[in-house]
């Protein structure tokens, strides 16, 4: 059974890997995904803010009395909260490229065009295959259009193209008013991937306290079905590999998303309940679907059910809307 596949321009053995997340700040853990056939490493995100709360530390040591220091940094989030400060971060990068033999992909986590985005040729020295570009933005300023968002996003993916060399996947958010277009204006501007999605962590309030409050609920397979539908909506449509990121728990979660038109699949949440070795069960499952099913290969199957090619494509439009509207008796 041939499970390779070409995501990024980089051949890997089998389509699923781990999402970014901190599983792999331990060297233990990038261990047992590779022995359990992980097809390549993502390295958690190294984030804007950290970048520039480093740079500002740095300024205000040579340049500001030390009262003003305190003051100024207190704005920002506390180094010691982050796992991996910049600097161990590109160390973390070099010691797992050493130790595997799969890609190993860094990702940045930004918002803003400046200077932080330097740091993508940072991780391309470090060792990284290739670089994920987290672009998490919610826009609460109701005078900003969604040209300007998109339009942002573009600018700097081409600040970080303009760095390195290596292939560049943006993760996206599915809020977008037309993802098709923007996809495309992407895979236009380079990117060399597009994952989908990110995961918006919801606030919720509490009622008593008059609080807002901070939750991280790991994923249900619930979520694929956003991610499902845009695959299949962009398959056919980009140069750009697309990857699916968000509610991949079990083989046939994976098995969906590839005939959407999935080129690798990332999942953090059912690694995170069960286990690194979980990816493994995952890549030997499809295998085995596959032989079941009488395929030859992964690439035979990616797209099978896209918008383009599925038989009857009005389910992933307003049809289906529509009709399953229809479908609840009262
Ligand atoms: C604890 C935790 C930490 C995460 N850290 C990052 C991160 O640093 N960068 C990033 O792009 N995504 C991060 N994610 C998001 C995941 O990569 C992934 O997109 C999301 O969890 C959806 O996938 P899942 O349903 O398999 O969990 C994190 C997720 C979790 C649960």
């Amino acid at each position: 059974m041939d499970l390779t596949t070409n995501y990024l321009g980089l051949t890997l053995k089998n389509p699923v890997m781990p999402g970014a997340s901190p599983l792999v700040d331990s060297l233990d853990n990038v261990r047992r995904l590779e022995d359990a056939g992980a097809a390549a490493i993502v390295m958690h995100s190294l984030f804007e803010e950290q970048i520039t709360s480093q740079q500002l530390a740095e300024f205000a040591h040579t340049e500001m009395p030390a009262e003003s220091f305190g003051e100024a940094t207190s704005y920002f989030p506390q180094m010691e909260d982050y796992a991996l400060g910049p600097d161990r971060y590109l160390e973390q990068i070099a010691k797992i490229k050493s130790m595997v033999e799969i890609p190993v992909i860094g990702s940045l986590n930004g918002t803003t065009l400046g200077g932080w985005t330097d740091h993508a040729r940072l991780i391309e020295q470090a060792g990284a295959d290739a670089l994920e570009l987290n672009v998490y933005y919610i826009a609460t300023d109701p005078d900003e259009t969604g040209a300007e968002v998109e339009q942002r996003t573009l600018d700097i993916l081409e600040a970080v193209k303009d760095t390195v060399k290596i292939p560049i996947a943006v993760k996206l958010s599915p809020f977008f008013s037309s993802l098709g277009s923007f996809g495309k204006q992407l895979d236009a501007a380079g990117a060399a991937g597009l994952i989908l999605f990110n995961r918006f962590y919801q606030p919720d309030i509490d009622i008593e306290e008059l609080e807002v409050l901070q939750r991280l609920d790991l994923s249900t397979a619930a979520e694929l079905r956003l991610r499902l539908r845009w695959a299949a909506i962009l398959h056919g449509h980009l140069n750009a590999s697309i990857a699916v990121s968000g509610g991949i728990h079990s083989v046939e979660d994976v098995v969906k998303a590839i005939m959407c038109g999935a080129s690798a699949v990332q999942t953090v949440s059912s690694l995170l309940k069960n286990g690194p070795a979980h990816i493994g069960s995952l890549i030997q499952g499809v295998r085995h679907w596959l032989e079941d099913h009488e395929y030859e290969s992964v690439a035979q199957m990616c797209g099978s059910m896209s918008l383009q090619h599925c038989p009857d494509p009005s389910i992933f439009e307003r049809a289906n809307y529509l009709k399953v509207l229809q479908l609840w008796k009262v």
